[in-house]
């Protein structure tokens, strides 16, 4: 593995452009990393190229240098949308936008938090339906909050980027560049009787430029349900070979638009083409309002079947839907002991909703659509903010119930690969110990081989009262106070609205306990762990 050697940084820059050599490698690698060519591929962080383009007259200011402080209070996965705005009233345009994004940086949209709400704001990039974990309610406070934005044209960031059509080849293996693998397998990894259905899933990486890491995501691109799909066609009434953009009506709603909730634009679509209380409703639902208490159960198909008898124009439907985005997963495998392999581990999301079961799109895919040898586009979203310890002797504690064990998985097989002397405590918890104990057997194993020195497990509904991983973290504080006094990295992975909340908590509150802290004192030093990287969340 390429591990130690940086990827080539793309020469995107004629060499006629007016920059010393210095200032041409640098951006060239702002380009790259800006096009999302290659990854992590910029040699200088962004001051040390600010300060060497000093003297560039045309690169110096620019639309972003609205005196912001930079500070992103709301930057947290685990604040509601509500609260997020809250906490960016009073401040640029860009940085409310950041604001009603997921806070994920997950990179769905290709981007992170903070690029996408610039490139928003600079007209850059236009479509705002882009953010996943976000999803409608993201979309809808970004549509109102671009009311702000006025039909000024377009401001670069930085000097206008190259067209795209004008880059060279390139191996670097992105979200916008992904590369074709191969699916291998799905084990099961609950037991019969479980009300989970979590699939350990296998893909082959030969033959891609794919590179990892343990701690990075994994991004694919999924494909819609046939059957839904075919649903969809008949409730329109459309022929399924309607030709779009050189594919058919069917191709593309297979893989190109999601089929998940209805957007606000399929409903203004419909406005235009009735009239009276359907007109009406159809508005009332484009504006984000409920008119007969169904809204969050409108899924694209329960939308075209609320408004029988229209036949909106193919091309003007598919318009009107969102893009299919690809999806992240926690790798849970590691390169150094499965070479040119990947693992996830993956929960399906299904629900009814009346009759009809809804699928979520690419857990259902991993679970049952794709079949073995079946290529899979794909690519690997690296994090900086989600890793091991650069010193193997560092302790580390790890918090992952459910599908959160993922990277842990990973974590483990890489300090076995590597031998590293530092100890390794897993906290693991799910529903019921009988059926949904993941990778037990595995378990067993590196604690007999003394790779896992503690497991501590939380079965949520085995006994009469739930029963969680951050309940088991409180009974065992004095010891975990001790690890971290030993200088243990911490690391949670799992479910961002709840469990992540209640583990900092628990966290905090051994800290006050075992640590002889104040309450105060304790958010203090749990913070300070976030701010020396050693309590990393992979949270979703
Ligand atoms: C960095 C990162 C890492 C991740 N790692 C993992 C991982 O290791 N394993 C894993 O399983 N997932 C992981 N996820 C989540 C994963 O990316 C997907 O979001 C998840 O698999 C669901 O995607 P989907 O396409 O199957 O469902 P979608 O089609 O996106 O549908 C999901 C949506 O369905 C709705 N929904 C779900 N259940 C119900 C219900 N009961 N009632 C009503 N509505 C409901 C919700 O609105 C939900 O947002 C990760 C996410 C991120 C950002
Ligand atoms: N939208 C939601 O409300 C919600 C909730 C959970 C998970 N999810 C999503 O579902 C997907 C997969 O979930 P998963 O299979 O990994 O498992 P999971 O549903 O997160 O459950 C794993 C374990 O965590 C427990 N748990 C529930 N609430 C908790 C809390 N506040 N603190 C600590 N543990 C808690 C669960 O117990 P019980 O189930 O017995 O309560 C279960 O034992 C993820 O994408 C996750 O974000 C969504």
């Amino acid at each position: 593995m390429s591990q130690t050697l940086p990827p080539p940084i793309p020469q995107l820059l004629p060499e006629t452009a007016p920059f010393t050599p210095e200032q041409r490698a640098w951006l060239n690698g702002f380009f790259a990393g800006y096009l999302g060519l290659g990854d992590g591929v910029t040699a200088l962080s962004p001051q040390e190229g600010a300060a060497l383009m000093a003297g560039v007259p045309a690169l110096a200011k620019g639309p972003l240098d609205d005196g912001d402080d930079g500070e992103a209070p709301w930057h947290d996965q685990t604040i509601e949308l509500p609260e997020r705005m809250t906490l960016a009233e009073g401040r640029p345009l860009r940085r409310r936008m950041m604001a009603a994004m997921a806070q994920q940086d997950c990179g769905q949209c290709g981007y992170n938090c903070e690029d996408y709400s610039n490139l928003i704001v600079t007209k850059q990039e236009e479509r705002l339906n882009l953010c996943v974990p976000g999803g409608k309610d993201t979309a809808r406070m970004l549509k109102s909050l671009s009311k702000e934005l006025g039909d000024a044209p377009a401001k670069p960031m930085a000097p206008a980027a190259p067209e795209p059509r004008a880059l060279p080849a390139t191996t670097v293996v992105t979200r916008n560049n992904p590369a074709t693998a191969t699916f291998l397998k799905r084990t099961r990894l609950n037991k019969p009787g479980s009300a989970k259905e979590t699939w350990h899933i296998e893909i082959d990486l030969a033959g891609t430029a794919i590179d990892y890491t343990v701690g990075d995501s994994f991004g694919l691109f999924p494909a819609n349900d046939p059957a839904l799909v075919d649903a969809v066609i008949r409730a329109l009434d459309a022929p399924p070979d309607f030709p779009i953009g050189g594919r058919t009506l069917r191709e593309v709603l297979i893989d190109g638009v999601s089929l998940s909730p209805a957007p606000d634009m399929l409903f203004q679509l419909y406005s235009y083409l009735t009239g009276g209380a359907r007109r009406q409703k159809a508005k009332a639902l484009a504006a984000g309002e409920d008119p007969d208490g169904d809204a969050a159960t409108l899924d694209v198909l329960a939308a075209i079947e609320k408004f029988p008898g229209l036949r909106p124009d193919p091309e003007a439907f598919i318009e009107s839907l969102d893009p299919l985005q690809p999806r992240l997963y926690s790798i849970a495998s590691s390169p150094k002991v499965s070479p040119g392999h990947v693992a996830l581990t993956v929960d399906t999301v299904r629900y009814k909703v009346g009759k009809r079961e809804r699928l979520g799109i690419a857990s259902t895919f991993l679970a049952s659509r794709i079949n073995p040898n079946e290529p899979l586009r794909c690519y690997v979203q690296k994090t900086d903010a989600f890793g091991l310890p650069a010193d193997p002797a560092t302790p580390i504690i790890m918090i992952g119930p459910g599908t959160g064990v993922a990277p842990f998985r990973a974590f483990l097989h890489e300090r076995m690969a590597t031998k590293a002397k530092g100890r390794n405590w897993l906290f693991f918890g799910h529903q019921r110990s009988a059926y949904d104990f993941f990778y037990e057997d595995e378990f067993a194993g590196l604690k007999a081989k003394g790779v896992l020195t503690r497991l501590s497990l939380a079965w949520s509904r085995d006994g009469e009262q739930k029963f969680y991983v951050q309940d088991r973290m409180r009974e065992v504080g004095r010891d975990l106070w001790a690890w971290l006094a030993d200088g243990a990295h911490v690391y949670v992975c799992g479910d961002a609205k709840r469990m992540a909340k209640d583990v900092e908590r628990a966290l905090v509150d051994i800290v006050a306990q075992h640590g002889a802290r104040t309450p105060d004192q304790a958010i203090a030093f749990v913070a300070d762990l976030k701010k020396q990287g050693r309590y990393q969340q992979d949270v979703y």
